[in-house]
């Protein structure tokens, strides 16, 4: 694995095996990588010719300035796992790389996917994750991008995004990686007591629930039941838990309102935001 800082020698590279006919996986990551980063890594390694992961703590999509100063920087241990999944090529900017003086910080058209569900909790958030990923591709000009169902509401705004600037470039989601609690893998579950990870396995529970009682039950029904079923755990508050039209995010009342549905969920639980979703109905 060859790991560059500078964007212009990045696309040099690139555009270099891109002319040798070479396709190229890429993994926009913000490091603390885990089986859930692994398994994006390991699906391009095995979908493309070259592999390319980012680590760039990128200080546009966080809310909260203590979140991005604590963010987790395991570099080495990273870079180990990194090279046994395969990856060629890490990029690994520096801000100022990424966010030159010059560098274009207008927001872009979302059609307001940017302010539902996750959007209403954290302004600004999908504002900075679409600049952010628009730059890397700018950089890296993939032929296909991996990203996680595990951030569905991320999945939506990088299709809009690929739409409007990198047509070129296909979106790759890939299932969601769990423990064997079935808590999904996420680098904030570190700030969980290992008996809480345990616990905050309802989450995931909460929502193969809600899916199965959808077999004798209305959504707002079933979804009541779910919330309920969470709300019984101790030490819990929901951000929210709706179904949502999984092109669009907008909520859905019913199991004829759209083709495709997922439902999303936060929980606060351990002092910890715990993303999950389920798809319910996916042609
Ligand atoms: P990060 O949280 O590091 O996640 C990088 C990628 O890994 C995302 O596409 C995310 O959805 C995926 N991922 C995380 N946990 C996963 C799991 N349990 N199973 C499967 N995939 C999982 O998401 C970001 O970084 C940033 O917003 C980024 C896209 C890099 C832009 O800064």
């Amino acid at each position: 694995m060859i790991s560059i800082k500078s964007p212009e020698i990045t696309t040099r590279y690139l555009e270099s095996e891109h002319n040798k006919g070479k396709q190229i996986g890429f993994i926009p990551t913000m490091g603390a990588i885990h089986k859930g980063h692994i398994s994006l890594i390991e699906r391009s390694t095995r979908e493309n010719d070259v592999t390319v992961c980012s680590i760039f703590v990128n200080p546009k999509q966080f809310n909260e300035q203590k979140d991005l100063v604590h963010y987790p920087k395991p570099l080495a241990k990273d870079m180990e796992m990194l090279i046994n999944a395969g990856v060629d090529l890490l990029f690994i900017p520096e801000v100022i790389g990424v966010y030159p003086a010059d560098f274009n910080d207008a927001d872009i058209d979302m059609d307001g996917l940017d302010h539902h569900i996750e959007g209403e909790h954290r302004p600004g958030h999908f504002q900075g994750v679409a600049k952010v990923v628009r730059r890397l591709f700018d950089i890296i000009k993939p032929t296909r991008a991996y990203f996680g169902q595990k951030d569905f509401q991320q999945t939506v705004v990088v299709r809009k995004l690929i739409q409007q600037f990198h047509p070129q470039t296909e979106l790759v989601v890939c299932p969601i990686i769990r423990e064997d609690s079935g808590l999904a893998f996420s680098s904030r579950n570190e700030r969980l007591t290992s008996g809480e990870r345990a616990n905050a396995a309802f989450i995931f529970k909460s929502l193969q629930l809600l899916k199965s009682d959808l077999g004798h039950m209305d959504l707002s029904s079933a979804l009541e039941k779910a919330r309920l079923f969470i709300e019984s755990h101790d030490g819990t508050s929901i951000d929210y838990l709706e179904a949502v039209d999984g092109y669009t995010m907008k909520v859905v009342r019913s199991m004829e309102e759209a083709e495709f549905i997922v439902v999303v969920t936060v929980v606060n639980y351990g002092g910890v935001r715990l993303l999950d979703n389920l798809y319910l109905k996916h042609s």
